[in-house]
């Protein structure tokens, strides 16, 4: 029969895998809690204005991606193609407009028509968290060195961390007007995507990918000194608080980062590992504006791709997680046998023990094989001459040594056994 797949840009995610997965959840939940965090559920859908607002209308996401459809009174819904708006319209419903600071943190899918590639989806996973409420370049930073503890915990080693200030919105008029100054002057050696970006969004050219269009980028003027002083000082006592952390970075006076919400510190985690896409991470501060809201959010946070996460441990060779507990499969000889069985599984279970029973009437060959092929530990074994004795024959599969012990005693037995 033809395969039926998943459209393109999703996957299934197999139990074998999601062991994984469940890894680098649960290590974030214990290393984002231990900072004071905790997690926040949010719909995966959204009103569509809340990303339009929250992203900004001139961004890749809002124009070209998001998946958008009409709920049955005739709202636009849009499906998140990331986690900060959607939480920040959690949070209006709390203190934070007033300056009581809210740490959350939040995974799950996120969804963006982009066209699929190794380590691009189209439903991706984000890991993310968000700090909101106040302003300070020590959170900042402090945010920043969760993330590194986060990617260390996980066994990711060789990540680089990049940084970049983006100042105010009123540093961005006259540092804005010295790069189109500059790049108008080059824009017919440009390609037609930065073409739009010059007068649309004029600091998405700096991180254009095109050959040649890095090579005029690389020419542009310094714009930071048009920032004010208060901006480059709060960059500088991010870049010294994350010295004092020992955390190491580079600056990237390029780093824009592709959402508008972003001010002050942006950052991003790039891996050799990843290939083309080499962003497993990225943040920074923010200030978010909802719709009815005249006041933006204020925040600081970042979003790991979790797919993009498990690509670099790949390639890193990273050991999965501890393997599950040893399997005991229970083999029944006869009705009642196997009857018995059902409920010392359940017994077992209870104790602790990963346990699978044959159900049916099968040969003793044929369900040795089924605990080969479930490759479990220790096969229990019960045939109508046990069961009269209210015994088990329990058999190391490894060794292939067995004993015949009485039931009560299985538990304490295969306890010893599986050290
Ligand atoms: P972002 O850079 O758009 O930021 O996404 C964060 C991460 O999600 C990326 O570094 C990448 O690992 C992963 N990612 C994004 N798109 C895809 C895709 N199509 N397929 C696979 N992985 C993908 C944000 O989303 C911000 N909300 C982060 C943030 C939180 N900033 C402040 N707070």
């Amino acid at each position: 029969m033809a395969k039926f797949s998943p459209p393109p840009g999703t996957a299934d995610i197999f139990p074998a895998e999601t062991v994984q997965w469940l890894e680098l959840e649960n290590t974030a939940r214990k290393v984002f809690a231990s900072y004071g965090y905790g997690e926040l559920r949010t719909p995966v859908f959204e009103y569509t204005e809340v990303f339009q607002r929250g992203l900004g209308n001139e961004t890749e996401v809002v124009r070209k991606e998001m998946y958008t459809f009409e709920d049955r009174g005739g709202r636009s819904l849009t499906l998140r193609p990331e986690g900060t708006a959607g939480v920040m319209r959690a949070l209006l419903n709390t203190d934070v407009l007033n300056g009581t600071e809210q740490r959350v943190f939040y995974m799950g899918p996120m969804f963006r028509g982009e066209r699929p590639a190794a380590g691009r989806r189209r439903q991706f996973h984000q890991v993310g968290v968000e700090n909101v409420g106040r302003v300070a370049p020590e959170l900042d930073a402090e945010n920043i060195a969760m993330l590194m503890d986060y990617l260390a915990r996980i066994k990711i080693t060789g990540a680089e961390l990049r940084i970049n200030t983006r100042g105010i919105q009123s540093d961005r008029g006259p540092a804005g007007e010295a790069l189109r100054r500059y790049f108008s002057q080059h824009i017919d050696s440009m390609c037609e995507d930065c073409r739009q970006r010059l007068h649309n969004n004029i600091w998405r050219i700096l991180d254009c990918k095109q050959e040649n269009c890095r090579r005029i980028i690389a020419g542009a003027p310094s714009y930071l000194e048009f920032f004010s002083a208060d901006s480059r000082r709060y960059f500088d006592t991010v870049c010294r608080t994350l010295d004092a952390l020992q955390v190491a970075y580079v600056i990237d006076p390029l780093l824009v980062r592709g959402l508008d919400y972003y001010v002050h510190t942006v950052f991003e985690i790039v891996h050799s590992g990843l290939g083309a896409q080499t962003a497993i991470a990225g943040g920074g501060r923010y200030e978010l504006l909802l719709p009815e809201q005249s006041r933006p959010m204020v925040g600081v946070g970042f979003a790991a791709g979790m797919e993009r996460l498990l690509l670099v441990r790949e390639a890193l060779a990273v050991a999965p997680a501890a393997p599950p507990a040893a399997a005991i499969y229970l083999v029944g000889l006869g009705e009642a046998p196997r009857l018995a069985n059902m409920k010392l599984a359940a017994e077992l279970r209870r104790a602790g023990f990963t346990v699978l029973t044959e159900v049916e009437n099968k040969s003793m060959k044929s369900q040795m094989r089924t605990a080969n092929r479930l490759n479990a530990a220790f096969a229990v074994i019960r045939g109508e001459d046990e069961l009269s004795r209210g015994a088990v024959i329990c058999r190391d599969l490894a060794s292939s040594e067995q004993r015949e012990l009485p039931e009560a005693e299985v538990a304490a037995y295969l306890r010893q056994a599986a050290k």
